[in-house]
Formats: structure tokens, C-alpha cells, sequence
């Protein structure tokens, strides 16, 4: 695993550059992103390309052996350009224009802004396509951050309706599809058709999500554009783009095909800040980040392409500024996850960023090194991991297959669009079920529908409501144990209620008909033993004995054969009583880990991380060699043996 940085030759005086690079270099750094928002200094004026500066940081860089990532600076069009197409900017839900004057203001189904988009990209493609240095490119910065997948534009409207035209072909298939017969909402052409914001109350649920498909669509072919210039004009680079934490605005699957490298940005005590964790949970993991926050988008990204190739393009190195509460982590934990990123199979770890900047909207966000170019608290640890890394060369191998928790992003835009229960979403519904599965001391994966089951164990669908072609035939054929969670098969592919009821296509594997669902608010719970369901419970028809019933006699999990289905939310202990049986049954062992310890196996080295504030005992792992660490794990700390 290589390490790296992100840095901004354009912030700093070009006096500064040399030894920057000379100490990325000495700290055991060898890539070095750059070049996502530099438009305004590569393009000042429309047309007038200055090549100067970049030209010279490409060869300080590479002069100190650095392989360079360059991104295209396409999440910042310049203001004259905007001037000159006003109608670029993307409107929000309300029909507010995101303006000028931070980053991502554009929409993406803006001809105007992609053709310029494709001149950027081919300028810079064209000058730095074939340098030695360049190892990868980065396309554009984030898709989708600050909300931006979605636009309400007058381009997107017009897009959305062509695809629209294209998906129904005549009008009165989209009328039937939507149900418009609801509300007297029909349609007489594609071109009545408004997008689904700033409606009198909610729109219907299948304009929604037509406009979440189409939407995530126009992300597809706008980062295509860029890969087709790109692949031609600078052969044999890896392709990546930087995706984010807890965000779902689009099928990353789809991007990712064609792509070569996902990389995320990984900001765990920011996530652990924003996200829907619990307070308590907020303080007790303040400065570490919760225990599966870093693992499980380690792990959902290396499954985006089937090789399982992806890295950490920026990882959280101290305080950042855009969390509500920014604490700094615990001592030893940058090294924490530099670590665990290698024990999930990561290709790169690049921090971010090089040295704070005192000027602009992050300035309060740290870096490497302090403002004055001081070594900040982080770089004692980079050093220390990058000793680490080098030390274990050779010694990681293939991860090992256990569990396959099969995740789609349409199911998160289903739940996302009909909540139906406050905070019910199908990513939580997935972090919990593989944090539950990880806690048992498990190896997950998180992979697409359709990706191939061999060689797991378990395959585990914590919530998948439209049910893609495919997939029952692939569970039928699966020889390992299936778990398959709430709101599973309960909508079609029309956003409608399944003719059957839920779980839909599903009842071809499992007799179960899901009769009435409701959702709970915090405090009203049925409770299931020493346990509770809590948020949402389903009532299920079924000639099957139910596995699990509350204690009022409702049944919650079913069972047929080597598939279960799990009709409601349950608190963890009876979810992990689930998943030890099936692990029992499907040969795995299972761990009583402690609280704050989580576990990766890689090939022949087991990694075993304490995100506490205290010291606690190693898990006992037997006929192994400790290489790294001691058997009282420190807090933050990180021990790893070798299988015999
Ligand atoms: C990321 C972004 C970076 C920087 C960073 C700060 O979302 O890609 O450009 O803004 O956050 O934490």
C-alpha cells in the first residue's frame, strides 16, 4: 500500500514547492494528488491556457519521485465562465440557485457547461497526458457533495424529459407506470411533465424515483465524457474518482463501470458528527470515529469494482471545519486508520491535506503540517505507518471471503423518498447489519446485486425493496445461509405495492406475505425477550413457524431452508443471536469481541484495532505470530499477527 497527500501547488509560493516535495518524499509519501481546482490559474481568461506553474510543480514533484494523481478541475468552473452561461448553475429543491462563490455549481445536464467540461479536460489531458509522472487522474472532485446530484434547472427538466421519452416511449405507459390516475396527475406529452420539486404536498413516490434514476444517470454520462477523453489521450492511467462517506445520490456501481480505481474520502469524526448515530455514541467515539464507519466504506468501495481494486484518495489527519463539533483524534489514530485501510486491501492512502491553509473557507481545517509548515500531530504517525506498511510488504494477501452483504443504491433512494417511519433509511439499515456482523468479529463485504456469492458463507440483504432481475434465481442457487431484512421485495419496479403484497417476487423462495407494516417511534416498541423491535415492524401471514416472535406472539424472523427473512427492526443482541446461528450453520466461528474492537483478516495476517480510549486485551487469537503490537491492545492502537 502506498501513501499519499493532497496538495495545492497554486495555494503556496513556488519558493515552497522543493522542499514541500522533499519532505512528502522523506515522511515515506510517493503520490501526490493535485489540480482539481486550479481552473481559474490554468484558464484565467476564456481561452488563454497558462501551463507555466503547473508544468513546473508536475517536475518538482516528480524530481522528488512523487507519482502524481491530477484530477480535472471540473467541480470549479471559474466565474467568467459562468458569466457567460448563467444557466449552468444548478437550482435547488426549492428553485434556488446554487451561485458562484464556493465549489459545484454546476448542473449536470448542462450542454453548454459538459462541452466545456470536454475543452478543460481534453487542455489539460493533452498537456500532462503522457507525462512520466502522471500515474492516475482523478475525474472532478466528489460528485454529488454539498447535495449537488440532483438540479431542478430548466436543463435538467428539459434532459428529464427525453429520458423520460426514451424509458415510457408513449405517455400513457408512464401514466399507468406512476399510477397518475391518483389526483387527476395525467399527462397528455413527456413535455407536461415538470420535475418532481415544489409540488403543494409530497409528488408521487415513482416521479421521485424516476427523477433519482435519471439524475444519477446524467452523474454516469458526465464522468463518461471525461473518461472517454481521458483514456485516449493518456493510455495506460489509472481511472478514479473520489466518493464520499454515507452518500447515495447515485449508483456509484454505474460509475464505477467505467472506471479502474474507487477511492473515498474518509472523515470518520466528521461522519460520526453529521450522521445518525446516538449521542452517547457521538461522545464515546468523538475522537476515534465509530469502530465501522472507516471499515464499512473500505469495504463498500472495494466491492464497486470486481477486483476489488480502490484507496483512500483523502483521509482525515487532524480537526476539519465542516462538522457541527470538530474535535481532534486521539493520539495514535491517523495511524489507526492508515492501518485498517490496509487491512481492508487498500492500493492508497493520501491524506488531506498537506499543510493547512490559513486563508478561505477551510482554514480551520488541518493538514500535515501546521500553517507555518510545522509538523502537525499527524506526521509522527504517517511516519510510524509508513515504517509499518513497509515492514508487512509482501505480507497481505487476498481477503478472505465470510459474509457478502449485497447493498444497491435504488434501495436507499426508495427508503429515502418513502420513509414511511421517521430516519428509516436502507444505508443505516446496511451499516447497522454489517457493524452487528463485524462486532461477531466477521469479515464483510458489501457488494452489488448480481456480483458472484462464491466462496462466501453468508450473503446477508439488509433491505432491498425492489427486488432487480436476477436475484432470486442467484439466492435460489446459493448454497450458504441468507438473511434478508425488512422492506425487502415490498415495492416493483413502479414504485407500487407488489400484486402478491411483499415480499413480492420473493415468495417464490420463502411462503411469507407481509399483510401490514407499521413504524414506530422512539419508545414505542414490542418487545423480543431481554430485547426490543424498535422503528419498524411488519405483520407476516405465513403456514411457517415463525423462528422469532415477540413476546406479544408476532412473528418476526421466518426460516425456510437455508433463507430467512427478518420482518422488523431488532436490537443488537437479538440481531447478532440471528447471524451467529446462520454463521453456526454455515460453518463460520464467531467472536465475542469486545465493544470497541473490530477485526480484519487478510490473507494470512489478522488485524486486530481498539477504537477506545482504553487499553483492552487482544482477542485470543490462536496459532498465530504477533508482528505488530502487544497483547494489551493500548487505546488506538493496533495489533497484527501472522497465521502460521
Ligand atoms: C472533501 C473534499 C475536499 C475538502 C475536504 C475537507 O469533501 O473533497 O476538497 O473540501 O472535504 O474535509
Amino acid at each position: 500500500m502506498k501513501l499519499g497527500v493532497c496538495y495545492y501547488p497554486e495555494h503556496w509560493p513556488e519558493e515552497m514547492w522543493p522542499a514541500d516535495a522533499r519532505r512528502m518524499a522523506e515522511l515515506g509519501l510517493s503520490r501526490v494528488r493535485i489540480g482539481e481546482f486550479c481552473w481559474s490559474r490554468i484558464e484565467p481568461e476564456p481561452g488563454h491556457y497558462v501551463w507555466d506553474w503547473l508544468d513546473r510543480s508536475v517536475e518538482v514533484l516528480h524530481k522528488a519521485g512523487l507519482g502524481i494523481i491530477m484530477g480535472t478541475p471540473t467541480a470549479t468552473p471559474p466565474k467568467w465562465l459562468v458569466d457567460r452561461m448563467p444557466d449552468m448553475i444548478a437550482l435547488d429543491e426549492q428553485g434556488r440557485p446554487r451561485g458562484f462563490g464556493s465549489r459545484r455549481h454546476y448542473c449536470f445536464s448542462h450542454k453548454g457547461y459538459a462541452a466545456e467540461c470536454d475543452r478543460i479536460v481534453a487542455a489539460m489531458a493533452a498537456r500532462y497526458g503522457n507525462h512520466p509522472a502522471i500515474v492516475a487522474w482523478q475525474t472532478d472532485n466528489e460528485y454529488g457533495c454539498h447535495d449537488t446530484a440532483v438540479s431542478f434547472s430548466n436543463a435538467a427538466c428539459d434532459a428529464f424529459r427525453h429520458w423520460l421519452a426514451a424509458k415510457y416511449k408513449d405517455i400513457a405507459g408512464l401514466n399507468s407506470a406512476w399510477g397518475n390516475v391518483f389526483w387527476s396527475m395525467e399527462y397528455r406529452t413527456f413535455a407536461e411533465v415538470d420535475l418532481p420539486n415544489l409540488t403543494v404536498t409530497e409528488a408521487n413516490p415513482a416521479h421521485w424515483l424516476d427523477f433519482r434514476r435519471f439524475s444519477s444517470d446524467q452523474v454516469v454520462a458526465f464522468n463518461r465524457r471525461q473518461v472517454d477523453i481521458l483514456r485516449t489521450a493518456s493510455p495506460g492511467r489509472d481511472l478514479i474518482h473520489n466518493y464520499m462517506g454515507f452518500f447515495t445520490q447515485f449508483d456509484h456501481h454505474a460509475v464505477a463501470a467505467d472506471l479502474d480505481v474507487a477511492s473515498w474520502d474518509s472523515y470518520p469524526l466528521g461522519f460520526l458528527e453529521q450522521f445518525w448515530f446516538t449521542d452517547a455514541e457521538k461522545l464515546r467515539y468523538a475522537r476515534q470515529g465509530h469502530p465501522d464507519i472507516a471499515a464499512f466504506h473500505h469495504d463498500l468501495y472495494r466491492g464497486l469494482h470486481p477486483n476489488g481494486r480502490w484507496s483512500v484518495m483523502e483521509q482525515q489527519p487532524g480537526p476539519v471545519n465542516w462538522a457541527r463539533y470538530n474535535p481532534a483524534p486521539l493520539s495514535g489514530m491517523v495511524r489507526l486508520w492508515t492501518l485498517e485501510a490496509m487491512a481492508h486491501g487498500a492500493e492508497m492512502v493520501s491524506y488531506f491535506r498537506w499543510r493547512q491553509l490559513p486563508f478561505a473557507q477551510e482554514q480551520m481545517h488541518a493538514g500535515l503540517l501546521r500553517p507555518d509548515s510545522s509538523d502537525d500531530v499527524a506526521t509522527d504517525e504517517v511516519r510510524q505507518a509508513s515504517a509499518e506498511i513497509a515492514a508487512l510488504a509482501g505480507e497481505a494477501g487476498e481477503p478472505i471471503k465470510q459474509v457478502a452483504l449485497v447493498f444497491d443504491y435504488q434501495s436507499d433512494w426508495v427508503t429515502d423518498i418513502q420513509p414511511q417511519g421517521q430516519s428509516f433509511r436502507a444505508l443505516r439499515q446496511a451499516f447497522e447489519y454489517y457493524s452487528a456482523l463485524r462486532q461477531l468479529g466477521l469479515n464483510v463485504d458489501i457488494v452489488p446485486p448480481g456480483r458472484s456469492l462464491d466462496g462466501y458463507a453468508m450473503a446477508v440483504i439488509p433491505c432491498m425493496p425492489i427486488i432487480p432481475d436476477g436475484l432470486v434465481e442467484q439466492l435460489s442457487a446459493f448454497k450458504g445461509q441468507v438473511l434478508i431484512g425488512p422492506r425487502s421485495g415490498s415495492k416493483t419496479a413502479d414504485f407500487a405495492i407488489p400484486a402478491g403484497l411483499p415480499p413480492g417476487p420473493l415468495q417464490g423462495m420463502l411462503p411469507i406475505k407481509v399483510n401490514r407494516v407499521e413504524s414506530l417511534r422512539p419508545g414505542l416498541v414490542a418487545t423480543l425477550g431481554d430485547g426490543s423491535i424498535r422503528q419498524w415492524m411488519e405483520h407476516i401471514e405465513s403456514d411457517l413457524v415463525a423462528e422469532m416472535t415477540t413476546d406479544g406472539g408476532v412473528g418476526v424472523c421466518y426460516r425456510n431452508n437455508n433463507l430467512r427473512y427478518l420482518g422488523a427492526c431488532i436490537d443488537l443482541a437479538n440481531l447478532q443471536a440471528v447471524f451467529s446461528r446462520m454463521a453456526d450453520e454455515a460453518g463460520l466461528s464467531v467472536l465475542a469481541l469486545h465493544q470497541d474492537i473490530r477485526l480484519r483478516r487478510n490473507g494470512n495476517l489478522v488485524f486486530a484495532f481498539n477504537y477506545g480510549r482504553e487499553a483492552v486485551a487482544a482477542p485470543l487469537i490462536s496459532g498465530a505470530e504477533l508482528l505488530v503490537g502487544s497483547l494489551i491492545i493500548p487505546a488506538a492502537g493496533v495489533a497484527i499477527w501472522r497465521m502460521a
